[in-house]
């Protein structure tokens, strides 16, 4: 493969008006970055989030409206990039199952095609990539029970630490597979070719610009609903728990690990809100009243593919290489996100679905 020089005058970010990406992009732009931004628009409402990017921040965001497969175009902004964030994405589970092929041709085989451009280049730019606690499966080995509201492991000291990242990969679902397929490729890359890569296996996200639907960004989508004064559906029995963890924190760690990428490189990280940040979906609803006034009605349906009964990030390995945790506590990231929804600047109910 014959190197690449070329000028390097921005931070890449593929999937960049998403909601993560969009966030990321807003961060580098106001810290005064060139960001480029590689997106297909395929998620529904995230034009509305480039429009503002781009609006708030001029020429310091440039788009390119295309596709993560799409290979040259691909190659053209990883040759201007010194930093590369890799967001593109299927990211919902329940979509995964319904096509998996294309669920595996963007997040598997785009994946690829990221890094070989990477890989092209005479001095590869670094890379951040956003894989999903979904690598972990269900977490066979490990027993629940439910106490009140909740699940949680019987084992004291996984309840007391969290995940870490000696737990077994076992991929769940077609979106589990080809997700873990571009961890395991990515680090791979780091290894094989000595690519300055990393992973962030990350838990529950939430905050402002996320268009959450019942497929995607759970946190969002419910306190949208209840806004709304519509229903919502709990898959599951609603005790399912997970570790939340507010966008500006995630921000604040994907700065950090380009920042140190030169000890990170080939390393994945459990990333979350940690065992300080833990909610159930049930325990989610209970703390709408107080917060946005609001009880909404609640139906139930069967579990989904690949739900978790219980995950919770142990963050430990990333505080022990790079000093961070996460800052936003629930209640106040809650407010965060409800106040930024309540500008009624989420898109219309009819709109509110992933685009495949
Ligand atoms: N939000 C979370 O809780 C969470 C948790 C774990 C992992 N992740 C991962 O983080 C990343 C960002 O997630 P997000 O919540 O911001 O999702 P998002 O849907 O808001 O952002 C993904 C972006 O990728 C774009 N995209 C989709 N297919 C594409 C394609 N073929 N080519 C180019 N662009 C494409 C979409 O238009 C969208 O703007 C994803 O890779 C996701 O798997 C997110």
């Amino acid at each position: 493969m014959s190197g690449r020089k070329g000028t390097r005058d921005c931070v890449l970010i593929t999937g960049g008006a998403g909601f993560i990406g969009c966030n990321l992009a807003h961060r580098l732009a106001s810290d005064g970055r060139k960001v480029l931004i590689l997106d297909n628009l395929s998620r529904a409402g995230v034009e509305e989030n480039l429009a503002w990017l781009q609006a708030t921040h001029g020429d310091r965001i440039e788009a390119v409206v295309a596709d993560i497969r799409h290979r040259e175009t691909v190659e053209t902004a990883v040759a201007r990039a010194e930093q590369v964030y890799h967001l593109a994405a299927q990211v919902a589970v329940t979509t995964s199952v319904v096509d998996p092929i294309h669920d595996f041709q963007v997040n598997a085989a785009g994946t690829l095609t990221l890094l070989e451009a990477i890989r092209a280049q005479d001095r590869p730019p670094s890379l951040v990539f956003t894989s999903t606690n979904k690598v972990y499966g269900k977490l066979p080995g490990v027993n629940f029970a439910s106490t009140g509201n909740r699940y949680g492991p019987k084992e004291a000291l996984l309840a007391g630490r969290g995940v870490g990242e000696e737990q077994p990969l076992d991929f769940a679902s077609p979106y589990g597979c080809s997700k873990g397929a571009a961890d395991q490729y990515v680090l791979d890359y780091a290894r094989t070719f000595g690519i300055p890569a990393t992973v962030f296996r990350m838990s529950c996200i939430y905050g402002p610009h996320q268009f959450g639907t019942e497929d995607q960004g759970w946190v969002a989508h419910f306190l949208k609903r209840a806004l709304a004064g519509e229903p919502i559906t709990l898959y599951g029995d609603g005790r399912q728990v997970r570790d939340i963890l507010f966008v500006d924190d995630l921000v604040d760690a994907m700065l950090l690990a380009q920042e140190r990428i030169g000890s990170l490189q080939g390393d994945a990280f459990n990333i979350g809100g940690g065992t300080a940040n833990t909610v159930s979906l049930l325990e989610l609803l209970d703390r709408f009243p107080v917060l946005i006034g609001v009880k909404p009605d609640v139906a139930f349906d069967e579990w989904r593919p690949g739900d978790q009964p219980w995950y919770v990030s142990n963050t430990g390995r990333f505080f022990a290489r790079t000093g961070w945790r996460p800052q936003v506590g629930v209640e106040e990231g809650l407010m965060r996100l409800a106040r930024w929804l309540s500008d009624a600047r989420a898109v219309p109910a009819d709109r509110q679905r992933v685009a495949s």
